[in-house]
């Protein structure tokens, strides 16, 4: 109940269940290629099984040390540290088109989104799945609880 009201309120802080987190790893057929960004990581749980089930190459940014904290551990638990790399930054001031990414992984307020839409928008040939939230950006497709898009050449705003 209380992560509904959460949900509803647009200030999401709960982690992706596992379930989730692994329906996310098989609808995006990552390979080693990949380079998967999780855009505030929480506990590391997803750039972990993104890395562990695939080999991909994995990020997770965060601005809550203690949360950054607990996903390196995870990462270490997981032993998959040489794959995947956390940082400590707050998202609005990160350049995304500047990442190596190949996908980006959303599980973040509406309102968060919604400003950072613009900036991802720029990054051409990059698929974005966020969880619960869609962006506000009117193409993609939804499959369950995510909502996927592909960011074409192009879109560049
Ligand atoms: C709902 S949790 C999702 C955690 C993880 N992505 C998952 O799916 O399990 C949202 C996370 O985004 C982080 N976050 C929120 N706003 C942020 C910002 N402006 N910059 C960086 N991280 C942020 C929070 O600290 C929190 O860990």
């Amino acid at each position: 109940m209380i992560l509904l009201l959460l949900v509803l309120c647009g200030q999401p802080d709960a982690p992706t269940p596992m379930k989730q987190c692994e329906k996310a790893v098989s609808i995006l057929l990552l390979t080693k290629d990949d380079v998967f960004y999780d855009l505030g990581c929480g506990d590391g749980r997803i750039v972990s099984m993104a890395a562990m089930k695939t080999g991909c190459r994995a990020v997770g940014i965060d601005y809550d040390e203690k949360r950054v904290k607990l996903a390196r551990q995870t990462v270490k638990q997981n032993k998959v540290d040489h794959l995947v790399k956390i940082y400590h930054a707050d998202l609005r001031e990160v350049d995304f088109e500047k990442l190596p990414a190949t996908v980006f992984y959303l599980y973040l307020p509406q309102k968060l989104i919604k400003e950072l839409t613009p900036k991802l928008q720029k990054c051409q040939g990059v698929v974005i799945i966020s969880y619960i939230h869609p962006l506000p950006i009117d193409h993609g497709r939804k499959e369950g609880d995510f909502f996927i898009y592909k960011i074409l050449k192009g879109e560049k705003k």
